[in-house]
């Protein structure tokens, strides 16, 4: 460490090195120069410009203690989102952690046709996001759409998701005002006078077959089963939730329903028997089954 080495906080170890040596050697025991930086920046609490300028600065003993443990973390499996404790969705920074599914990039697709659907309506719109785990698809929504007349309701049976979705709302500032929170097995969360005043239902449900063995190791070992697993077919909570849109939607409302990538055909089908028209299913950047909409 050279003499003028910028020493910003707590105690440096007498061998402190540079995060330019720490990332080097985060990079080199991960072999993924892109996680290692991930890591060094979060331990550092920099953004990605303000740690280039900082290359040359000494780390803390606490901070090289911390990339250190999330390494180690890494290692052994856990995903790089549970390591950091958060992760990006659209527009939000959520904290995300082991109580929660890891929100994915083709969720935001969801988001973002929910949103497109939610903007169009009248503007005193009601929104339900059910089984929001972090919150990410009704924060998002609660964000990106008009403060004025929105109201976003966040569901979930796991009081630890729900605790999450909390704090995540708490981080969105004032439209954190428009969104309300309830525990409860899909619609019976939801207090009745909602009951047919829903403009727009977005579900991301669990929609993997009990028996799936193309799941990964780390996506099963880590993420919460009741966000992943749903009968042995992955459509029970589809079917539940497709059962009971046409009794909570508004005249016209409409249903976004994220979807398995083989799911297509069967959630036409349970969508058109449900007496719901206007039955689409789109695909996600890889030409996949991967969201499903319909109207009353
Ligand atoms: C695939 S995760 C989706 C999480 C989040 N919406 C997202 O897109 O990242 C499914 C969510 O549904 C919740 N869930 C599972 N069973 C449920 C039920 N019976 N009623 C309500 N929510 C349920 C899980 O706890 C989990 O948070």
């Amino acid at each position: 460490m050279s003499d003028d080495t910028v020493v910003s906080d707590d105690t440096v170890v007498s061998d402190a090195s540079t995060w330019r040596e720490v990332l080097a050697e985060a990079t080199a025991t991960l072999g993924d120069a892109r996680e290692a930086r991930f890591i060094c920046e979060h331990a550092s609490g920099l953004d990605a410009t303000e740690f280039t300028d900082a290359l040359g600065t000494a780390v803390s003993q606490r901070m090289g203690l911390h990339v250190q443990n999330m390494v180690r973390r890494r290692l052994a499996g856990e995903p790089l989102q549970y390591v950091l404790g958060r992760w990006a969705f659209r527009h939000l920074d959520l904290l995300v952690d082991r109580r929660v599914l890891i929100p994915r990039p083709e969720t935001e697709l969801v988001a973002q046709v929910a949103l497109e659907f939610a903007a169009a309506v009248h503007p005193n719109r009601v929104v339900v996001d059910l089984g929001t785990g972090s919150g990410a698809i009704g924060l998002s929504l609660a964000h990106e759409l008009p403060l004025a007349g929105t109201t976003v309701w966040l569901t979930d049976a796991s009081p630890d998701a729900l605790d999450v979705a909390r704090a995540n709302s708490a981080g969105i500032g004032r439209a954190g005002a428009n969104v309300r929170v309830a525990l409860g097995d899909w619609y019976a969360a939801l207090p009745q006078s909602l009951c047919g005043a829903v403009d727009v239902i977005v579900a991301n449900p669990p929609y993997i077959a009990h028996n799936d063995n193309e799941v990964a190791a780390s996506v099963a070992d880590y993420e919460p089963h009741v966000a992943l697993f749903s009968g042995d077919d992955g459509l029970a909570a589809l079917r539940t939730v497709i059962d009971g849109a046409r009794q909570w939607l508004s005249a016209n409302g409409v249903l976004v329903l994220e979807i398995g990538h083989r799911q297509g055909g069967a959630v036409r089908e349970l969508l058109t028997t449900a007496g719901l028209r206007d039955v689409t299913i789109l695909h996600d950047l890889a030409g996949r089954d991967r969201i499903a909409t319909a109207r009353v």
